[in-house]
């Protein structure tokens, strides 16, 4: 498609646009009494206008039935989760026995890492992306610590080349062959929260399984936005948040997912709760843990329903659309987000550049050269929500479910004269 630079094509973008009608059934902030331009569903997703209602039915039957809401209300709360694990099975490509929602993220990838990661003498080297997410750079170290390992001889970092923005395939596969028997876990971000970068989960899975290590995913920045596939590669274990493109509120619950192989054993280290245990047997309050046969087994502590209320409003909407859909208006509106960076670059030769490589989803991360800081706030002044990321990176991801194309172009037009006046 050729793409033009005007506010008419952008809107018979639109028109065309099979998605067009879900921007309705967000709210949008406003910034000077105009709906702001959101690039921001990387970091908090909008919230659906259904979303309220669900919170509110967790509230009436708890204010109606009390204590009896556990067993008795329509969804009841005892297995409120298990809602969940269908609809996410489908956006991550699992089985919905692999699924289980609890927690937050960094608390999970730290339980999983209680199953997953168990060095031995031989076999203890933990591999990830150089400047992985701070929270997973924080938990790798005390997770060594914890070992009685020493973090620098035990964290292999993969290194991006010098001038280059992103990581390459064939020198994560080197490194996990380099490794290779000492390497216990590869664990990475499955989208590069900094650049957008997508990996290619299938080809690293597969190379570190190949080396005898185990291989698990944070995928905070893929969930709702890559296609997944989780089962069929063959991962072990991930785990991702809800806030971002799942659109389910500020530091919501987190997905898991743990490989079927593991489900039903007792032989596997895990940190372990009532709520892990046989759901025909939990409340006979007997001493044994009788796991779960499925990824509930390593639940913890009864389930925060009012948290998963919005996470299930969320779901309903994947359900309806489903991620081939999301993806193919994701790859529309980035192409043509792209497509006004470079028009507006060239039409005002303002020197910035896209890092993010073609392996990407909806996010571009822009290095600014020069103008930085206060063309950000430029932008946020008139209305357009995006983040800055040190030293001079701003991140726009438009969401496929809510951004129009036709913000594309009003930003297009918002940036340029920030370049100019700023
Ligand atoms: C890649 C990645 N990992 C981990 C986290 C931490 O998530 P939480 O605060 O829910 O533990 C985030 C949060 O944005 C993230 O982007």
């Amino acid at each position: 498609m050729t793409f033009e630079n005007t506010a008419e094509f952008a809107r018979q973008l639109d028109a065309t646009d099979p998605l067009a009608s879900y921007r309705e059934q967000f709210h949008f902030p406003s910034i000077k009494g105009k709906q702001v331009i959101y690039f921001t569903g990387n970091s908090l997703g909008l919230q659906p206008k259904r979303t309220a209602a669900y919170v509110e039915e967790i509230m009436e039957d708890w204010r109606q039935l009390a204590v009896e809401g556990h067993f008795y209300a329509d969804k009841p709360w005892w297995d409120y989760h298990e809602r969940l694990a269908a609809p996410l099975s489908k956006v991550v490509g699992a089985k919905p026995s692999e699924i289980t929602v609890m927690n937050t993220l960094t608390v999970n990838l730290h339980l999983l890492m209680v199953s997953f990661y168990r060095p031995t003498k031989k076999r203890y080297k933990i591999l990830c992306e150089e400047k992985a997410f701070p929270s997973d750079q924080y938990m790798f170290q005390s997770q060594i610590k914890f070992h009685g390992l020493d973090v620098s001889d035990t964290l292999v970092e993969v290194k991006k080349r010098d001038g280059e923005h992103y990581w390459r395939t064939e020198d994560i596969l080197a490194k996990i062959d380099e490794v290779g028997d000492e390497l216990a876990l590869v664990l990475l971000g499955g989208v590069n929260y900094y650049n957008g970068q997508v990996f290619d989960m299938e080809t690293i899975t597969r190379a570190g399984k190949a080396v005898g290590a185990y291989v698990g995913w944070d995928l905070a920045h893929a969930v709702g936005n890559v296609e997944l596939a989780l089962h069929e590669w063959d991962a072990d274990f991930a785990a991702w948040c809800s806030y971002k493109y799942m659109n389910s509120g500020p530091g919501n619950a987190s997905g898991v997912y743990i490989h079927e192989r593991y489900h039903g054993r007792t032989d596997i280290p895990r940190f372990e709760g009532w709520w892990g245990t046989k759901k025909e047997t939990r409340f006979l309050m007997q001493p044994q843990f009788d796991p779960m046969e499925n990824a509930d087994a390593w639940q913890v502590s009864n389930a925060p329903v009012l948290a998963l209320a919005p996470y299930l409003a969320s779901l309903e909407m994947f359900e309806e659309v489903g991620m081939p859909a999301l993806i193919a208006k994701r790859d529309l509106i980035v192409n043509y987000l792209e497509f006004i960076l470079k028009e507006i670059d060239r039409e005002v030769d303002s020197n910035f550049e896209i890092i993010t490589p073609k392996e990407r989803g909806t996010q571009l991360s822009v290095f600014l050269h020069g103008e930085g800081r206060t063309l950000f706030d430029y932008l946020m002044e008139h209305g357009v929500i995006t983040d800055w990321r040190e030293p001079n990176v701003i991140r726009l991801a438009p969401a496929p479910f809510y951004c129009s194309f036709e913000d594309m172009y009003r930003f297009g037009q918002i940036l340029k004269k920030g370049i100019r006046e700023t």
